[in-house]
């Protein structure tokens, strides 16, 4: 572990972080820059968004990133994840578009200007049309097509990022497109080809990582995995059940990458990929919180488990159908054990709660700080905090309606408004740790612990 500075003496109320720890806020193309035309786009047009909203000019940083890149710079913060969007950038399958590359290296520019660390995702949730019509990752050449986008953009903004992040969240873009069909393809229940999905990511990981170390050999790749905690409610069965989720959610990318196969029993039936095995520089977790799980014979869509957020429990707004999750600041915790095994720094690539009026959030940012202060006091390399996000956006299938913004956006008129925890968040990043309240145990005032 690195030299740190965090066990000095400080006012017992005060947690100190590493020296050099990245403090950051994450982004996603799609979600910001407006106007894309992708899979995305489509699933919109088809009428998949929840809240019936629209993207529309999102954030508007095609056009102007330098805005929120401004902000940014004003509250501190030290890195800023974006992912570049592959549609923009290769339009029609083989032509690449140096419009798009430009702009791209103008907003990296931007970013090391404001004395900003980019930090570079691949793929976001989102690839071009010809891509999906093609059937996106079931097929066999995806990992080549991937790759030969990868090299595009590392040749044309290689000398501008050091972080790279080849997937954000493979697994909630297998679970969501292949399972559960909230997210284009829209296919339901189809387990088998969600683990194809993500064997073939894992493949097209290695290859990308391959290209950019390549041409930017001091480069650090890796990827985003997003952990959820299910709890289970007393009962085997019901153990049982969160337990399969568990393995099919949390731990399907990370076997694939720790040992080149899926894990038992699907491991049986495909064999090892020795080129995956261990193929990354950092580990970046996306970690939100806790689902509750019973076993229920009518759940047939996911494994015979209910679901569930009790209603007690600390969280935040819900969506337009469902709670979006327990805000539960120790599943940085199980995530952060998890990710260990691979033996490769941490980094925690979001974090975040969707909360319009800001009443839960200092109290997550605040919680979830003692949680890394105290895992790095344990040994574990967690170098990095990225909180999801800077300004609100388009969050996917419930569109406008979950706000997960520092700063508040609306989007018709592009107006900005500070949150009180962009202000709390700042103080962090400039103080390099947090003063803890004294008045325990720190939880909403208008929350019971269960
Ligand atoms: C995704 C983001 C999303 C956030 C909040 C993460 O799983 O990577 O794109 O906006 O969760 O739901």
């Amino acid at each position: 572990m690195s030299e740190v500075d965090f066990r000095s003496p400080s006012p017992e109320s005060y947690l100190r972080f590493p020296k050099d720890f990245l403090w950051g806020v994450s982004t996603a193309a799609h979600q910001v820059e407006g106007d894309n035309s992708n899979q995305w786009s489509d699933w919109e047009l088809a009428g998949r968004i929840k809240s019936g909203d629209s993207c529309g000019k999102a954030c508007d940083w095609w056009e102007n990133a330098e805005r929120d890149f401004d902000i940014a710079r004003d509250l501190g913060i030290k890195a800023l994840r974006l992912s570049l969007e592959w549609s923009r950038i290769e339009p029609e399958e083989g032509s690449f578009d140096p419009a798009a590359l430009q702009r791209y290296r103008q907003m990296l520019e931007a970013l090391h200007q404001r004395g900003i660390e980019p930090i570079v995702c691949l793929h976001h949730f989102t690839h071009p049309r010809w891509f999906e019509q093609r059937g996106a990752f079931l097929r066999p050449d995806a990992p080549e097509l991937f790759e030969r986008f990868t090299r595009e953009v590392a040749k044309a903004v290689g000398d501008l990022c050091r972080f790279w992040v080849t997937y954000n969240e493979p697994n909630v873009y297998a679970a969501c497109g292949y399972v559960l069909g909230e997210f284009p393809p829209g296919r339901k229940g189809q387990l088998l080809k969600a683990l194809r999905v993500n064997r073939i990511q894992a493949r097209a990981h290695v290859r990308a990582y391959r290209a950019i170390h390549a041409l930017v050999p001091e480069a650090k790749v890796g990827w985003a995995q997003h952990y959820v905690v299910f709890e289970a409610v007393p009962g085997m069965a019901n153990r049982w059940v969160a337990s399969l989720l568990d393995r099919l959610f949390n731990h399907t990318f990370f076997d694939l990458i720790e040992t080149g196969r899926l894990g038992f029993p699907f491991g049986l039936l495909n064999g090892r990929d020795n080129e995956v095995k261990g193929c990354c520089d950092f580990v970046g977790l996306n970690v939100y919180g806790r689902f509750h799980v019973a076993f229920d014979l009518r759940s047939a869509r996911t494994f015979f488990a209910n679901v569930f957020v009790p209603e007690h429990v600390p969280q935040g707004d819900p969506g337009v159908d469902r709670p979006y999750g327990e805000a539960y600041p120790r599943a940085i915790s199980e995530a952060v054990q998890r990710a260990a095994g691979l033996g490769k720094p941490i980094y925690i690539m979001e974090n975040g709660v969707p909360d319009a009026e800001d009443q839960i959030r200092p109290w997550l940012i605040v919680n979830v700080m003692r949680e890394l202060h105290a895992l790095i006091a344990q040994g574990y390399d967690i170098r990095g905090y990225l909180h999801w996000t800077l300004t609100d956006n388009f969050e996917w299938n419930e569109g406008w309606k979950l706000r997960f913004g520092l700063v508040a956006l609306d989007p018709e008129t592009q107006q900005r408004t500070m949150r009180s925890s962009a202000k709390l968040f700042s103080e962090i990043v400039r103080g390099n740790g947090v003063a803890i309240p004294m008045d325990e145990p720190c939880l909403p005032l208008s929350t019971t612990l269960p």
